[in-house]
């Protein structure tokens, strides 16, 4: 309730992308205080070979470069999924690129990949995980494509960030569903996919700390039919699990703002709880295809606790969320991780 009233008072009129960083900093400064203030949950769960302390972690896109893995650990995530990291270093698209749509405390953005590159990113988790605070943690690292990269070298650039990341990742996140990097969600078609998954795979199953899990993150754009294709490919190639999903690039008629707020934010990923019919959709797809073959990490528009209940029940192993922090703020992470128990 503090945080809505500040949210209200500050940052609601404070430019998004600012309020972001200085959130950050708070984040990082307040980590002493978060670990008494936020209480941590203990339900433990092996998924992947991984013991996760609980199954509610941070989705990829808020610490892109793993600056503030121990004070979102603190908050109470159980896992932190870094990302997404390209191969080169990039300054992402032009500002403003972030947009809020308050009235459905939803999300538009079209950040385009800024990032520190992997081999920066790289060498801050070195550091990181020669510290207490991330020897253990759980950290996920999302990889995709460097903008410049043309699309017929997309699967070397992909294996330098994973050969870069693999030695400091808990687990691997092939990003193909992002809407923001031209021709990336074109990587989803199966043909497209199989050469750069099992690429990947071949870097992560050679990791020097021994295999690490390998997982895809797909759009809940995709048809029926294309989910169930790349269920199967992941099936095929031996990879661990399945992210879903990645924001949209539909403009739902179930949208309460303002179609001229909505129109002036323009292109770019949708997320928040218009997300969860359709991401629940296809986490209930995917389990019915795979069975117990595959993990699966349910992501989009969980924004309470009884969302990451009912996301536990229709399947997920483990569930993330991201715009639910924006909007409810940092007592958020430990009451849904609450939920998990
Ligand atoms: C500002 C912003 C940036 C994001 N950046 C990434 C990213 O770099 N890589 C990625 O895989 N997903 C990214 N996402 C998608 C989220 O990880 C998540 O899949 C999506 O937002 C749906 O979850 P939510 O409704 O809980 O936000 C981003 C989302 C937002 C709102």
């Amino acid at each position: 309730m503090v945080y809505r009233a500040l949210f209200d008072a500050v940052f609601r009129s404070m430019d998004p992308e600012k309020a972001h960083e200085r959130g950050f900093v708070a984040i990082r400064a307040g980590r002493p205080v978060s670990r008494l203030v936020f209480p941590a949950t203990r339900a433990p769960r092996r998924v992947m070979g991984l013991e996760f302390p609980h199954a509610f972690g941070l989705a990829a896109g808020f610490d892109k470069n793993a600056r503030a893995v121990p004070g979102l650990l603190a908050l109470g995530f159980g896992h932190v999924e870094i990302g997404t990291v390209t191969a080169r270093a990039q300054p992402g698209n032009p500002r403003p690129r972030l947009f809020r749509l308050i009235d459905d405390r939803a999300i538009v953005n079209r950040m385009g990949f800024n990032n520190d590159g992997a081999a920066e990113v790289a060498s801050r988790l070195h550091r990181l995980r020669r510290t207490a605070a991330g020897r253990d943690a759980v950290i996920g690292v999302n990889i995709g494509k460097t903008k410049a990269t043309p699309a017929d070298e997309a699967v070397a650039d992909y294996v330098e960030s994973a050969r870069l990341l693999v030695p400091y990742a808990s687990y691997l996140v092939v990003n193909v569903s992002s809407p923001n990097t031209p021709g990336l969600r074109d990587l989803q078609a199966v043909d497209s996919l199989r050469p750069l998954l099992a690429a990947v795979k071949a870097v992560a199953d050679a990791a020097p700390g021994g295999r690490v899990p390998l997982l895809v993150k797909i759009a809940p754009d995709l048809a029926d039919a294309d989910v169930d294709a790349v269920a199967d490919l992941a099936l095929e190639l031996g990879l661990d699990g399945i992210s879903a999903t990645n924001t949209t690039i539909a403009r739902p008629q179930t949208l309460r703002t303002d179609r001229t707020v909505v129109d002036a934010a323009g292109a770019g990923g949708l997320s928040g709880p218009v997300l969860a019919e359709r991401a629940t959709e296809v986490l209930v797809r995917l389990r019915a295809r795979v069975g117990d073959r595959l993990a699966i990490i349910a992501v989009g528009g969980i924004t309470t606790p009884d969302d990451v209940r009912a996301r536990l029940a229709a399947g997920a192993d483990l569930v993330q969320g991201y715009t639910g922090f924006i909007y409810e703020g940092p007592a958020w992470p430990s009451r849904l991780a609450a939920a998990t128990v």
